[in-house]
């Protein structure tokens, strides 16, 4: 193959391959593009599950179930559920216990209450679905390959099994490919309403239903992409952000307002709180947003509030456009992977091909504004 010459913004020579498009493929090539790690296919994520921050199969002193051994157990078998799963796999089905139950029965009950006049209406109406196709009932915990199953017909999201708590890089890099790293185990039954990390009645009441809304789907998925490849800087603001929208955030719907916020829609105490006049509530602005403090053991100090999930992921993008990388990235749906665009040819290809679905898509167009005029 005959080689032609290129460049790299970074200065760094690298040979190109004829006809001028680049696709970058291993290691070496990476290396001397000095393009950082990040994953570029979806099962480059199983690594990443691996890099369990907190709590994992060991907990701290202070954890509800720290003394609890027939829990700590329980915590290993879920460890070892997470651990050992590999992408494409199903996501195994769990006996939960009767004590396990009931602790999900309590917070679903509760938690029912306040979504008629607290949460979003997309909330709502994906809640109603998942009661429908997902087992969402107070004497069944949903498992969680189902809810994949269905996440995954709706917005093309699926879910795959974490122990605990992730680095803020490492879990929204899964967002980049619409993956949703997801807790199975459930909070200790010593206090049904109170949880010191993320669990199931978190993940399946909190996030599931608006990962099943098509513009909230994208919104996640632009935070994960722009995340992949930038410093810890960047990562800090974009998980800030996260934080305030996707955990916390607040919307105005009908001239009222309503929470969309998972963390906000797993928890009875600050749902309330935050829809109270007691709650500060500013706009949200993610140059501002983005330097807000995130509190985990108390009530947050502010809550963002946008008009809408279109104008959050318009922010968002104008935000993901500041972010500094010596390169540009696309996802490529149909491969679930990452593409790496460094050259100008690059970006020819990818519009050659968003040109054929264009051409596609005006020829059905036509065809439908004949059978309309006839
Ligand atoms: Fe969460």
């Amino acid at each position: 193959m005959a080689e032609a010459h290129l460049f790299a913004e970074n200065n760094v020579r690298i040979k190109m391959a004829e006809g001028g498009s680049y696709a970058i493929k291993t290691e070496e090539e990476r290396i001397q593009l000095n393009l950082p790690v990040f994953p570029r296919k979806i099962a480059d994520l199983d690594n990443a599950a691996k890099r369990v921050l907190t709590y994992g199969a060991e907990l701290d002193a202070d954890h509800p179930g720290f003394k609890d051994n027939v829990y700590r157990q329980r915590r290993q078998y879920f460890a070892e559920i997470a651990f050992n799963y590999k992408h494409g796999q199903p996501i195994p089905r769990v006996q939960y216990t009767e004590e396990e139950t009931n602790t999900w029965g309590r917070v679903f009950c509760e938690l029912s209450k306040l979504y008629p006049s607290h949460a979003c209406k997309e909330y709502l109406q994906n809640f109603n679905l998942l009661k429908r196709d997902c087992g969402y009932r107070e004497d069944n915990i949903p498992q969680l390959e189902d809810v994949s199953t269905f996440l995954k017909d709706r917005t093309g999201f699926q879910l795959r099994p974490v122990a605990g708590y992730l680095s803020a890089r490492d879990f929204l890099a899964g967002l980049a490919f619409r993956l949703f790293h997801c807790t199975q185990y459930i909070r200790h039954s010593s206090d049904p309403l109170y949880t010191p990390e993320p669990d199931c009645c978190h993940e399946l009441l909190g996030h599931m239903p608006l990962l099943a809304d098509k513009s909230f789907a994208q919104f996640s998925q632009e935070i994960g992409l722009a995340s992949l490849g930038a410093s810890e800087e960047e990562i800090n603001k974009l998980a800030t952000c996260y934080f305030f929208t996707v955990e916390f955030g607040l919307c105005t719907q009908d001239g009222q307002t309503r929470a969309y916020g998972a963390g906000l829609l797993s928890s009875i105490g600050e749902l309330k709180h935050a829809l109270s006049p007691n709650a500060k509530v500013l706009p949200f602005h993610p140059h501002v947003t983005s330097k807000q403090t995130c509190i985990i053991t108390t009530y947050q100090d502010v809550y963002f509030i946008s008009k809408s999930f279109e104008e959050a992921k318009h922010q968002m993008r104008q935000f993901a456009a500041t972010i500094k990388r010596p390169f540009e990235i696309r996802y490529d749906p149909y491969t679930s992977s990452i593409e790496v665009l460094i050259s100008p040819s690059d970006v020819c290809k990818v519009i050659e091909s968003v040109r054929d679905e264009l051409m596609v898509l005006a020829h059905v167009l036509s065809k439908l504004q004949c059978r309309v005029d006839k």
